[in-house]
């Protein structure tokens, strides 16, 4: 169900979804079309840890991963900027969702596995961004924890937009006009 995000126009932006839905490519254009300021939060733990996330993962773990992640997303909300990306995983944690629920309007750029899947492949950044977070084949692995957190995803949006098709402009400006931040 999609709630009343019809006066969310002083509100920042929260972009969640799996890997691979598009969230920073949306991001970007979406914050200079509503003329704010882009932060992902995986950019922010990987400075903060000082090695790719890849490397946190490798090095210190999962968990360690989350709790960087559990702090960054705290620090981004306390001082919201206009739009925020966060990584696939970061609605397993409550906290994390009630923060951006404080702040902004959620919403969950969804995809079915097939087409997340084949865009993760296709990126060439995805082996240094995009550990492996099981021991299941590639496609598999999407399927499985896709299935798993469409539950969070859901209960978490504001709003949800399909981005199996469509391109980052388009999108951002579906995303900017339904928030009320523009005109249609
Ligand atoms: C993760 C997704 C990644 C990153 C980390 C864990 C996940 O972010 O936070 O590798 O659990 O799905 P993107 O969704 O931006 O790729």
């Amino acid at each position: 169900m999609t709630k009343d995000v019809t006066n969310s126009s002083q509100r920042s932006i929260a972009l969640i979804g799996f890997r691979g839905s598009g969230k920073t490519s949306v991001g970007t254009v979406l914050a200079k079309l509503i003329g704010g300021t882009f932060v992902d939060s995986d950019e922010l733990i990987a400075h903060k840890a000082g090695k790719s996330i890849a490397d946190i993962f490798s090095d210190d773990g999962e968990a360690a991963f989350r709790r960087i992640e559990r702090g960054v997303i705290a620090d981004i909300c306390a001082d919201a900027p206009a739009v925020i990306s966060v990584g696939g995983g970061a609605i397993l944690d409550a906290d994390n969702v009630a923060d951006l629920a404080g702040v902004a309007t959620i919403v969950w750029l969804s995809a079915g596995a097939d087409v997340l899947h084949d865009r993760i492949a296709a990126d060439p950044a995805s082996s240094r961004h995009r550990p492996a977070l099981t021991d299941r084949p590639p496609h598999e692995e999407v399927i499985r924890l896709l299935a798993e957190r469409t539950p969070c995803y859901e209960q978490a949006a504001d709003l949800t937009i399909d981005v199996s098709r469509g391109d980052p402009a388009l999108l951002a400006r579906a995303i900017a006009v339904q928030t009320g931040h523009i005109d249609a």
